[in-house]
C-alpha cells in the first residue's frame, strides 16, 4: 500500500500534522469532497416530492447511495438499510421505536461495561420510562467481555434486548459478536452491533453476522458528517413504529389520522441528509478500493509500533488499557501516565502537531471500571505511517518531561 499516494488524497493532512484521532472522527479524501461539491452544482434538489429532472437526479443519487451501502455491509434489502444522523441516531431509534412499542417492565435488557454513553444513555431512559432492567456483562483484566458472565445472565434472567459494540472506543478491543448474537438468538433476544468502531476497520456482512440491528457513523469511515446508518432485518422494521413524524414518512394524512410510508422512508421524516449520502457512497467507494485485507494489514503494523513506543518509554512507565496483544486490538491504543494528566499531555502534544484525544471518551462507566478518571488515546486511520510514529515517539518523550519537570517544580515551590 502506497501510504504517501493515500495521504496526499487528505488535503487537511500537512506533512506537520499528525492525525491520531481518528477514533472520534477521520479526515476526509479529496474524492469524498469533490463528490459532495460536484452534487450541489450539478444535481442539487429536494428528493423524493419533485418530478423535474433535478429532483429525479437527486432521487437517484441517493437512491444508489442507498444500495452502495447495502452492498458494503451484504444487507439483503436496500430498504433494511435506513440512512440517521449517526450512530447515535441509529441506537435511539432502536430503543424509541422497537424498545417502546416491543419491551415491557422487568424486561431485561444487556449491555456490556465497555459501551460508549451511546448505547447506554437510549437505554437508561427507556428503563426510566418503561421499567425494563439492565444487566451489565463485564470484562476480564485484559478488557475482555467475560462470556461466561454474559451465559449466565441470558440464562437467569427474561432478556428481551443485547445491545454491544463491535470495537470498543477504548481499548480497542474487537467484541466476540459472532458468538455473543448466537448466544443471544438461542435466548430468543434481538441484539443490536454498535459498529461505529468497526466500519472503517473489518468487512461488516449482515447476513453473515446475523446480527438484527447494526448502527454505524459515515464520519468515522472518511466520510462526511451528518449522515449514519442503520440496518435492521426486514420483519423487524416492518413492525416498529415511525421514530419522527413529518414529511416523507407517511402514506396519507388527514386532519385526524395518517398512515406511514413503506420502508425505509417510514424512518426517514423530512428532507435527509442528500448530498452526504453522496459522501457516504463515495467514501465507501473509496474503501473498496483499497481493500479491508490492505487496511487491516498496514494498521495493524501501526498499532504494533505503537505498543512498541509506549512499552519502551524511558521517562515514565505508561499503563496501557486492556490487553497488550496488537492481533487483540483494532484501531485504538489507550494509556495513563503517573502523574500526567491526560488533557496536560494531550494540549502540549497538540502544540507540536500531534492530535490525540483526552478524556473518557464518552465510556464513563469504562473508566470506573478501570479504576481511572481519564485517559489518553492514540487511533490509526489508513494514512497513517510509521514514519508519524516515529515523530510522535520523539515528542511524546519530550512532552512527558516537560510536564514531569513542570511537575516536580510546581510541587517544590
Ligand atoms: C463505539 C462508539 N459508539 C457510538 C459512538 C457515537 O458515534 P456518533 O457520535 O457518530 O453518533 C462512538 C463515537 O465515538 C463510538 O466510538
Amino acid at each position: 500500500m502506497d501510504i504517501n499516494s493515500i495521504r496526499r488524497q487528505f488535503p487537511l493532512l500537512q506533512p506537520n500534522l499528525i492525525y491520531l484521532d481518528n477514533a472520534a472522527t477521520t479526515q476526509k479524501p479529496q474524492v469524498v469532497l469533490d463528490a459532495m461539491d460536484q452534487f450541489y452544482k450539478t444535481s442539487n434538489a429536494n428528493i423524493n416530492r419533485g418530478v423535474h429532472k433535478l429532483a429525479e437526479a437527486a432521487t437517484l443519487a441517493y437512491d444508489d447511495a442507498r444500495k452502495v451501502v447495502q452492498k458494503f455491509i451484504n444487507a439483503q434489502k436496500s430498504h433494511e438499510v435506513i440512512f440517521t444522523r449517526n450512530t447515535t441516531e441509529s441506537i435511539n431509534l432502536v430503543a424509541k421505536t422497537y424498545g417502546r412499542s416491543i419491551l415491557k417492565k422487568d424486561d431485561v435488557i444487556v449491555l456490556t461495561i465497555l459501551e460508549h454513553h451511546s448505547n447506554i444513555v437510549p437505554w437508561l431512559q427507556l428503563k426510566d420510562e418503561l421499567g425494563v432492567r439492565i444487566e451489565w456483562v463485564d470484562i476480564n483484566n485484559d478488557g475482555m467481555i467475560d462470556l461466561d458472565q454474559y451465559k449466565k445472565i441470558l440464562a437467569d434472567h427474561p432478556v428481551k434486548l443485547v445491545s454491544v459494540s463491535a470495537v470498543s472506543n477504548v481499548l480497542g478491543i474487537r467484541s466476540p459478536i459472532e458468538t455473543m448474537i448466537e448466544l443471544a438468538h438461542t435466548k430468543g433476544a434481538v441484539i443490536m452491533i454498535d459498529a461505529a468502531q468497526m466500519a472503517l476497520h473489518e468487512r461488516m456482512d449482515v447476513q453473515k453476522l446475523d446480527c438484527d440491528f447494526l448502527a454505524f457513523s459515515s464520519h468515522k469511515m472518511y466520510g462526511p458528517t451528518g449522515i449514519g446508518v442503520l440496518y435492521g432485518k426486514e420483519n423487524l422494521l416492518e413492525k416498529m413504529p415511525p421514530f419522527l413524524g413529518g414529511g416523507d414518512m407517511i402514506g396519507e394524512v388527514t386532519t385526524n389520522h395518517f398512515t406511514t410510508a413503506e420502508l425505509p422512508r417510514k424512518f426517514e421524516a423530512g428532507t435527509p441528509a442528500i448530498a452526504e449520502a453522496v459522501g457516504l457512497r463515495t467514501a465507501m467507494e473509496w474503501i473498496e478500493q483499497i481493500g479491508f485485507d490492505e487496511i487491516q494489514k498496514h494498521e495493524q503494523s501501526l498499532l504494533t509500533h505503537i505498543l512498541d513506543i509506549l512499552q519502551r518509554a524511558t521517562v515514565k512507565p505508561v499503563t496501557i488499557l486492556g490487553a497488550l496483544n496488537p492481533f487483540q486490538k483494532v484501531s485504538c491504543i489507550s494509556f495513563t501516565l503517573d502523574g500526567i494528566h491526560p488533557h496536560d499531555l494531550t494540549q502540549l502534544l497538540s502544540q507540536e502537531g500531534v492530535m490525540l484525544r483526552a478524556g473518557h471518551h464518552c465510556t464513563q462507566p469504562l473508566h470506573k471500571r478501570l479504576g481511572v478518571l481519564a485517559s489518553s488515546r492514540l487511533s490509526v486511520g489508513v494514512y497513517n505511517s510509521a514514519e508519524e510514529l516515529d515523530q510522535f515517539a520523539k515528542l511524546f518523550e519530550e512532552s512527558i518531561h516537560q510536564l514531569d519537570g513542570s511537575h516536580s517544580a510546581a510541587r517544590s515551590a
